[in-house]
């Protein structure tokens, strides 16, 4: 069943099981992560997963290091699997871009005690203690092991059908990776009002049109209605709390610096790019209203990142 090591990411690394299924990776010696580790890893191949093992991992020079290399030269991101002593090297590996490395994280806990082990609250990604079980039934252990990865790294393609799991249609759309807006316009007393909005594309050049699309559960729908004109401001890597602010009740003004241009329509101060628009046209759709704007004046920032928004969660660019 097992082949020759391959070199990856510049460590000797064990294939155990059918190389097209979902790689499931065990982070140094299994002996360390298991209790009957061939057994487990037998279920773990058996439930279709395929199996890497980097027994070195711990004995590496510098084994962060080594793990982001491992996790950048795999064909997909592995679900992860190391003992609670290791932590102190795996997740630095996956902090800031870890959510694009791995899918989850499983954690092996320790026979011994670990001195204040690091906190895997904060990594973007699903997170598992695991008991060590070294008693002759493991099968509950491994039953709850490979539910977990079915949950956060399903082996199959999942399927929405209309009329059905209306989550399973969002997590779909939630694959199609967004920027983040602020869209924002001025009401009938002048008051600036706004919103956090990923639905916005371009539409035309000639004209110039983009749209974003407004819930019709909004507040704000009747004023953005009435207004003649709005604005849509892209956000930069630095503006998540003012996404977080402006999906949120509370005065969303309150710490953001803005500018009016030629319609009052708050525009950003910093954002990667700001559109102020003459409303064009507003479509009924659903529950939602596609607003489409004609642009009467733009300005970009030709340097910063922008904020991602990918399944659910914010992200940034990352070229390695
Ligand atoms: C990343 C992100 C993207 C969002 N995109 C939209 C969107 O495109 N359209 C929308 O109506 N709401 C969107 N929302 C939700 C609104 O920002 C949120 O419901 C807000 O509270 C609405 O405020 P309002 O009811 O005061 O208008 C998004 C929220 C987040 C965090």
């Amino acid at each position: 069943m097992t082949q020759s090591p391959p070199r990856i990411g510049g460590q000797d690394v064990e294939s155990w099981g059918d190389p097209e299924d979902p790689i499931v990776l065990l982070i140094g010696r299994p002996d360390a992560l298991f209790g009957d580790w061939r057994r487990s890893v037998r279920a773990l191949t058996e439930a279709g997963r395929h199996v890497l093992i980097a027994p070195a991992f711990d004995r590496a020079d510098d084994p962060t290091g080594q793990l982001r290399r491992l996790l950048t030269d795999l064909p997909s991101r592995p679900a992860l699997i190391c003992a609670e002593a290791s932590l102190p090297s795996v997740i630095p590996a996956l902090q800031v871009t870890g959510a694009a490395l791995a899918s989850c994280l499983v954690i092996s806990a320790s026979d011994a005690p670990v001195q204040s082990p690091p906190d895997p609250a904060a990594l973007d990604l699903p997170v598992r203690l695991m008991a060590r079980d070294d008693g002759a039934d493991t099968s509950e252990a491994e039953d709850a092991l490979i539910g977990f990865l079915e949950r956060h790294a399903p082996r199959e393609a999942l399927h929405y059908h209309a009329g059905s799991d209306p989550r399973t249609l969002r997590d779909a759309l939630g694959c199609f990776a967004t920027g983040v807006t602020v869209v924002t316009t001025l009401d009938e007393e002048g008051q600036p009002i706004g919103l956090t909005a990923n639905s916005f594309s371009s539409v035309s050049l000639d004209p110039p049109l983009i749209l974003f699309c407004l819930a019709r559960s909004s507040a704000n729908v009747e004023r953005f209605r009435q207004a003649a004109h709005f604005a849509i401001n892209v956000l930069h890597i630095g503006q998540q709390p003012t996404s977080g602010a402006f999906a949120r009740p509370g005065d969303r003004f309150q710490d953001v610096a803005w500018e009016a241009w030629d319609t009052g329509a708050p525009i950003l101060s910093g954002a990667l790019a700001s559109f102020e628009c003459a409303t064009d046209q507003i479509v009924e759709a659903g529950d939602h209203l596609v607003f489409i704007g004609r642009v009467t004046r733009a300005r970009f920032e030709p340097r910063r990142d922008p904020l991602l928004y990918f399944r659910g969660k914010y992200r940034r660019l990352h070229f390695s």
